[in-house]
This record gives C-alpha cells, structure tokens and sequence, in this order.
C-alpha cells in the first residue's frame, strides 16, 4: 500500500486535506484495508460542560480542558477512550467541529444492561473525567465524492465526515438508518446543512436492502458506512470489488472458522475457549477484573504477555499485540492452546 499522499486535483479536495490531518492521509489510501489505530498513551483531563438529550436514551456530552491549554486536534472518524468513575474503559467517537480545539463531544446511546453507557448517562456538569487519545482507526480519505451510511449510534463518527466534505464543496450523501426517528440524533442537524442530500430512513417501513442504501452511488465515491455488522457485511457484499470502502462498526468483529482452544494462565486455571468465544469472554468469565474496551485489538486495554504458544487473529492476519504478546478480545491459540501472563 503507497504511503504517499493522493494528488488535490481541486481547491475543495485541498479544502478537506485541511481538515484532514497528515497521519490519517497517510493511514488510509484508497482499498478495503486500513491500518489499526495504534495505542495513543496522552491522558488529558476533561470536565463535563454540558449533557444535552437530542433522544429519550441518547446523551450528547460536550468535554472541555480543566486547564487553559488547547485539547489536542483531531480529525473525522477519530474517538477517545473515556475512563469512566468506577475505573471503566470505554471508547466514543468525537462527533462535534474538529476545529474547535475548546471541546470534545461525544454521543452515547444508553444500552440496555451496559454498565458503561449507564455510566454515562449519570454524568452531570462539573464531573471531571480522564480522556486517553483522540486516535484514529477510521479516518476520512479524499475522494471525488461520497457516500455516507449511518446506523443508529453509528452516526457519530460519520456526522464530522458530512460536515467536512460540505465544507469542501465535495458531492456527498448520508443514509442514515434506525429504529424511528425519534431514536436517530444528529441527521436532523445535518439535514440542515443541505436536505436534499440527507435521508433519514427509520425501520419501521422495514429494514432497508443494501441496494436501497447504495442506490445511485457513483463508482468512484467512497462509501463510508458505521453500524450494527450485518449492516456493515450487507453493504460490503453488495458493493463492487473496486469501490473504495470504509467501515467501523461499534462491537465485536464476527469470529469466523473459530476452533476451540485452552488459555493457561500464569498461576491460575486453564480455560477453554470455544470455537464461537474470545479468549477475553472466556477468561472475564473467572477473572472479571480484565480490562478491555474496543474488543477489536486495537486498544491494547487487554494485550497482555504470552509465556508459550503463538496467537493470531486467523490465518491471515496477525495478532494485533505483537510478539510476545497477545490481544485476549481477538487473538486464537495456532495450536492447542497458550499459556499467558494476565499480570501484563
Ligand atoms: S479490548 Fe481493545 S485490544 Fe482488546
């Protein structure tokens, strides 16, 4: 993959290369593959400014610095990790203007049962909160054009994108799914910066077929689309080879072909992990107390140090932790099993 940057053949694609940063441009070329997004270990110190409720359970936090210095800049697509009251770990896509170095916001949806989210929502102005990053494992790339696919909470990364290719005087579209659309924050927003290129499409008329979603979309747009992973495998079947393709999804990669194998852990138990598990879920399942947060390896919460055995995601692609190490949410023993440190 070339690592130089793509020609601004326009004013408005350099408009947008403003916007972007150089990091991403560099991460992010043209094809369906993108780099992870590596550990970013700058800690940053936010306050809670203001919690507003565009939706009965979704919370829009505005983040500001407890000292006078400007919060780190950031472009579309990029998400902190929010250290949370009880020592909880989670991360959010910054969904507010990347120019305003003032603020970070965030969107949260309150998931049922999720101890993270609920957290979230019991936040008030004034709670202090530590902040790791913001990083980037879905960065905005130039392109002729784009289009833009949403599901529910999934449009918070893709919100800064819309605004920034509007800026750019680049055609674009947004598609963006949910349940009603009293359940789909900021479209309504972004439908004002110019309607006719935004569709608010709730489920109740049923769930639309990716060819609804990719109708009209030029071959040489980029598609960029965050949601649930069926809406994301869907998409992706339903495009051509040749499209340029970008997606984030907000849980768990699917395992694939999984095999079964044993995780002995330094001074503990042995556990197996089934072929449909992850070694982090089998594992929290008699050690509670292991970290994670992205569960997609790219975090490095649940990295951890491997005594004997090797590790990789499948056959294809490597453990995302490195040698030595292995990234317990996705990483699957190559043999029967390994044996692993959990004291880091
Ligand atoms: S939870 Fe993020 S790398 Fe495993």
């Amino acid at each position: 993959m070339s690592t130089a940057p793509p020609p601004y053949p326009n004013p408005a694609a350099t408009a947008l290369a403003a916007i972007t940063t150089v990091s991403q441009r560099m991460a992010v070329r043209s094809g369906r593959r993108r780099r992870p997004a590596g550990p970013v270990e700058r800690t940053l110190q936010v306050e809670v400014r203001a919690v507003r409720r565009p939706c009965p359970d979704v919370a829009v936090l505005d983040l500001v610095p407890i000292t006078s210095a400007p919060l780190p800049g950031w472009g579309p697509g990029a998400h902190v990790d929010v250290e949370l009251p009880s020592g909880l770990l989670r991360q959010y896509s910054l969904c507010g203007d990347p120019a305003d170095r003032s603020a970070y916001r965030i969107a949260v949806r309150a998931v049922p049962g999720g101890a993270g989210s609920a957290e979230v929502h019991a936040l008030t102005p004034g709670a202090r909160l530590r902040l790791r990053g913001p990083r980037n494992a879905f960065p905005l790339a130039t392109a002729p054009s784009y289009l833009f696919l949403a599901g529910g909470i999934g449009i918070t990364p893709i919100a800064p994108m819309v605004r920034a290719a509007h800026a750019a005087g680049l055609p674009w579209r947004l598609v963006h799914t949910g349940r009603d659309l009293a359940s789909m924050p900021l479209s309504g927003e972004l439908a004002a910066l110019a309607p006719d290129r935004v569709v608010r499409r709730p489920d109740d008329g049923g769930v639309p077929r990716p060819e609804q979603l990719l109708s009209g979309v030029d071959a040489d747009a980029a598609v960029y689309c965050c949601g649930p992973p069926p809406m994301i495998e869907a998409v992706r079947r339903a495009l051509p080879a040749a499209q340029r393709f970008h997606s984030e999804r907000f849980s768990p990669p699917p395992i694939r072909d999984g095999r079964p194998f044993t995780v002995r852990i330094v001074g503990g138990p042995e556990v197996t992990v089934p072929a449909d598990r992850s070694a982090l879920d089998a594992v929290r399942e008699i050690r509670p107390e292991v970290p994670y947060s992205c569960r997609q390896g790219f975090c490095g919460t649940c990295h951890v140090r491997l005594v004997a055995g090797t590790t990789t995601i499948d056959p294809t692609r490597p453990d995302p932790a490195g040698p030595g190490r292995t990234a317990l949410c996705v990483g699957r023993a190559e043999g029967d099993g390994v044996t692993v440190d959990l004291g880091r």
